[in-house]
C-alpha cells in the first residue's frame, strides 16, 4: 500500500495566519517550509484512494497530488473519506467536497453524532450531495478495496468535547491499515493523549506508524503565552520530555516512525533545531506534505 501525507500540520497549518511565534516567523522567512492541515491518502492499487480526514486545505492538497486528479467525466480516484474524529481541522474539508456526485464516509457513530448535531457539518453537506455513511466500529475489520483493509481502535481522551457531551467511546480513533498482499501494516494516529497498554498493543510491530506530533513540550503553548492548556490537556501526548512519545516508542518494535499533525509552535517543524535533531538521532522522522510511505 502507498500512503501519501497530504497535510502534516495540526489545525491552523504552519504558519498559522494569526501567529507570529518564533517557529511561524521562521517558516515565513524561508521558502518551502509551509505545511497544510492534517490529512493522508491511502491506496493499495494507486487507482482507488481513501482519504483519512478531510482538512480545510483539501482542495489544494488534491491539486498538489496527481493521484487524486479527476477524469474527464468528473469521476475521481477518491473512493471514500475516513475520519479519526470530528475536529474542524479533520472535517471542514468535507464541505469543500460538496460538488461530489456522492460521498462515501466512514466514521464512528460518536463522530457522526457530533457532525450532525454539534458542528452541523454533515447536515450541511447532505444538502449538497448524497452521503453514504458507513459505521466504523473499533475492533471490527473493514474491507476498503481489493487488497486493503483497516481496523479502527478507540483512542481514549479527556479533551473537552467542544460540541457537548456525546458518547466517549469512538470520539477519537486511530486506524490500523493492512495491505492484504504484502501483509504490511501501517498505523495512522494523528491524535493521542496517552500511550495506554491497549494502544501500545495496536501499534506494536507495525511496519510504519504515523503519530501525533502536535507539541514538543507539554507546556509549549503556556510558555509562549498563547494558551492556558497543556498539550496533554488538549488531547496530545508531547513528543519530547522523559515520558513523551519519543521516549516511549522505541520499545514498540515499529519499523518506521513518522510524526504528523505538528502544531505551528513545534520546533521540530524546522530542520535546524535541537529538537528536530533529537527526533532524527532517535531514528524517527518529521513528515512534510507530500511524503510517501510504502509498506
Ligand atoms: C487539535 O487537534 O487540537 C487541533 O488541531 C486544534 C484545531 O483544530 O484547532
Ligand atoms: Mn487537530
Ligand atoms: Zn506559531
Amino acid at each position: 500500500m502507498l500512503l501519501r501525507v497530504l497535510g502534516s500540520a495540526a489545525g491552523g497549518g504552519s504558519p498559522q495566519w494569526n501567529c507570529g511565534c518564533p517557529v511561524c516567523a521562521a517558516v515565513r522567512s524561508r521558502a518551502g517550509l509551509a505545511r497544510t492541515q492534517s490529512s493522508v491518502a491511502v491506496s493499495a492499487d494507486r487507482r482507488r484512494w481513501f482519504l483519512i480526514n478531510a482538512s480545510p486545505d483539501v482542495r489544494g492538497q488534491i491539486e498538489a497530488f496527481p493521484g487524486l486528479h479527476p477524469r474527464e467525466d468528473r469521476t475521481t480516484p477518491l473512493e471514500a473519506v475516513l475520519l479519526t474524529d470530528a475536529e474542524l481541522d479533520h472535517t471542514l474539508g468535507l464541505l469543500l467536497l460538496r460538488e461530489a456526485r456522492a460521498l462515501r464516509l466512514y466514521t464512528t457513530p460518536a463522530v457522526r453524532k457530533t457532525l450532525c448535531e454539534g458542528s452541523g457539518i454533515l447536515r450541511t453537506l447532505e444538502r449538497y450531495c448524497p452521503v453514504e455513511w458507513h459505521a466504523v466500529l473499533p475492533g471490527a475489520e473493514l474491507a476498503l478495496s481489493d487488497g486493503l483493509s483497516c481496523q479502527a481502535f478507540d483512542v481514549p481522551t479527556s479533551k473537552r468535547a467542544r460540541f457537548g457531551a456525546g458518547p466517549d467511546h469512538g470520539r477519537v480513533v486511530g486506524y490500523r491499515l493492512t495491505d492484504e498482499r504484502s501483509g504490511g501494516t501501517l498505523v495512522y494516529l494523528p491524535g493521542v493523549q496517552s500511550l495506554t497498554p491497549a494502544l501500545r498493543g495496536e501499534i506494536q510491530g507495525c511496519a510504519c506508524l504515523l503519530i501525533d506530533g502536535t507539541c514538543w513540550r507539554d507546556d509549549e503553548l503556556v510558555r509562549l503565552g498563547l494558551a492556558g492548556k497543556t498539550s496533554r490537556e488538549m488531547g496530545h501526548l508531547p513528543v519530547g520530555g522523559p515520558d513523551g512519545s519519543l521516549a516511549q516508542l522505541p520499545s514498540l518494535g515499529v519499523g518506521r516512525t513518522v510524526f504528523v499533525h505538528m502544531n505551528n509552535t513545534n520546533p521540530i517543524l524546522l530542520e535546524d533545531t535541537p529538537e528536530r535533531r533529537t527526533v532524527e538521532d532517535n531514528g524517527m522522522e518529521v513528515a512534510m506534505d507530500g511524503l510517501e510511505v510504502q509498506v
